[in-house]
């Protein structure tokens, strides 16, 4: 289970155990954002600001055998015992693919501009690649449709961890590079049938966890545990995908797609905010995304990375990375727990990460950890140290225990807390110069939650999973509210 899984096991397999803890200073820069930010009203997000939700399709479809679907990596292994906490799979979910309209109904309520929905690649290409599904692309047109009648922009994420199992079968799946060229056709299809409505499309969502928990540690599907070599040489072909995806969208999709990743960023915080510490974080940030999202964004692996890697560095030639280093229109980022605290240290690169307290507080699940500055830091520093233009929030939220009471209503007020603070931090974060133009609260409504099935709500609306019946939790009117004032103040 996530839980089991200490931040430090994460650091070892982000080949990071290098990192000691220490605490003398590195050289210290000026703490804060080059560009000033927009002047706005206190606790007030710019005009035009980009307020959304968002929901993936293995977690809120259902219909896995209907229209020529292919089995998906998740499909195989929710059925095996002993994966899902509750014993669940997704074969049912939300029924979203039959109930779409009433789901686009709760959008409007909501308030809500933008959605992001994820469409599954094994609808399209049951097989993977070969000859597209002809009924694969019917639900998101008709998906698409009815969010156009009701005003509501659609961004689709084009890959939220349901690898056709196909895949995984003939090539291991991420362990090959065959998996990336799949990927890349598959986008280059999609993008020519949807961009006429779809102006923003996400490739990959949150490649730092599908890596790490499906192919080093065996949580997650496809449940493999690679030894650090193949593991890297795995995140590398996605990476290459992600490249691949990108010329493919901009060679298929209408002029003026914009295109970009929605990645899960290894958040980096200074522990305590002083110049040092933060240019510590700075460099955390860099190094902790390594990976992935730096090499995505700067074409080449960070020097550190590959010293540490060593002889587990993954193969790569100068071609690919210049693919890999294909221009982003924008970054997407995943916030959720603050996951590394750094301070300054004279050791090579210049961060030490300190070690969490049992006692640091958690929401409902406990890897996520309660730290709203991780909505002011990360886009803080992601836009310093990538020199980016264009953030987007693409994930935010929180599982909360959501009872009904008596009354029939649920009083998330543990959701509603978690949102107004992280929102807080984000909105200074704009005003002190971070460019993040738009924010997509995860979840809609509760879905299938991986691992763990059913059992951690993440939801602005409440699922009954035997009726299949939505009714809004109280965190609806609180949403309803920023977005109606443009504000988290009153
Ligand atoms: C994922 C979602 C997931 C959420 C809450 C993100 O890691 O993109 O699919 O439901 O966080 O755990």
């Amino acid at each position: 289970m996530l839980e089991k899984f200490s931040r430090r096991t994460f650091a070892k397999l982000a080949g990071l155990a290098s990192f000691g803890i220490g605490s003398s200073a590195a050289a210290a820069q000026p703490a804060r954002a080059e560009a000033p930010g927009p002047k706005l009203a206190p606790g007030g997000f710019p005009n035009g600001f980009v307020w959304g939700t968002a929901t993936s399709a293995y977690q809120v479809e259902g219909a896995v055998n209907e229209d020529g679907r292919g089995p998906s990596i998740w499909d195989t292994f929710s059925h095996q015992p002993g994966h899902i906490a509750d014993g669940t799979s997704a074969d049912r979910a939300n029924d979203h693919y039959h109930r779409y309209k009433e789901d686009v109904g709760l959008i409007r309520e909501l308030g809500v501009k933008h959605y992001r929905f994820s469409i599954a690649w094994p609808r399209v290409f049951p097989d993977g690649t070969g000859t597209p599904n002809p009924k694969g692309l019917d639900f998101y047109d008709r998906l698409l449709d009815e969010l156009l009648a009701n005003g509501i922009e659609p961004y689709a994420t084009l890959y939220h961890w349901d690898l056709p199992q196909a895949l995984q079968d003939r090539f291991g799946g991420w362990q090959s590079s065959e998996t990336s060229k799949a990927f890349a056709d598959y986008c280059g299809y999609v993008a020519q049938r949807i961009t006429d409505r779809v102006k923003f499309l996400f490739t990959l969502n949150e490649v730092g966890r599908f890596l790490n928990f499906g192919y080093g540690w065996g949580i997650d599907a496809p449940g493999l545990k690679l030894p650090p070599k193949e593991l890297n040489q795995a995140r590398h072909h996605v990476a290459l995908a992600h490249g691949l995806a990108v010329q493919a969208i901009r060679a298929q999709g209408r002029a003026g797609t914009k295109v970009g990743p929605a990645e899960n960023i290894a958040a980096c915080l200074p522990a305590i905010d002083t110049p040092e510490n933060v240019r510590a974080a700075e460099i955390a940030t860099r190094e902790l995304n390594a990976g992935f999202l730096n090499v995505i964004i700067e074409g080449k692996y960070t020097d550190h990375f590959l010293d540490y890697a060593g002889a587990n560095a993954p193969t790569f030639t100068a071609d690919e990375l210049k693919i890999i280093g294909a221009r982003n229109d924008f970054i997407g980022l995943n916030i959720y727990a603050p996951q590394f605290y750094v301070v300054a240290s004279d050791k090579v690169p210049g961060f030490s990460v300190l070690p969490f307290p049992s006692s640091f507080p958690h929401m409902k699940s406990d890897w996520l950890r309660i730290g709203p500055e991780t909505a002011y830091w990360v886009p803080r520093l992601a836009a310093k140290v990538w020199k980016l233009d264009t953030i987007y929030i693409t994930e935010n939220g929180t599982s909360s225990t959501d009872q009904v009471m008596p009354d029939g209503k649920i009083y998330d007020l543990d959701r509603i807390m978690f949102l107004r603070n992280y929102l807080t931090q984000l909105q200074r974060s704009i005003a002190d110069g971070a460019p993040v133009r738009g924010y997509f609260l995860w979840s809609l409504m509760d879905n299938f939650e991986w691992i763990f099935g059913f059992e951690q709500r993440f939801g602005l609306y409440h699922v009954d999973f035997d009726t299949l019946a939505r009714k809004p939790k109280l965190s609806v009117e609180f949403y309803r509210n920023v977005i109606a004032r443009n504000s988290v103040d009153a």
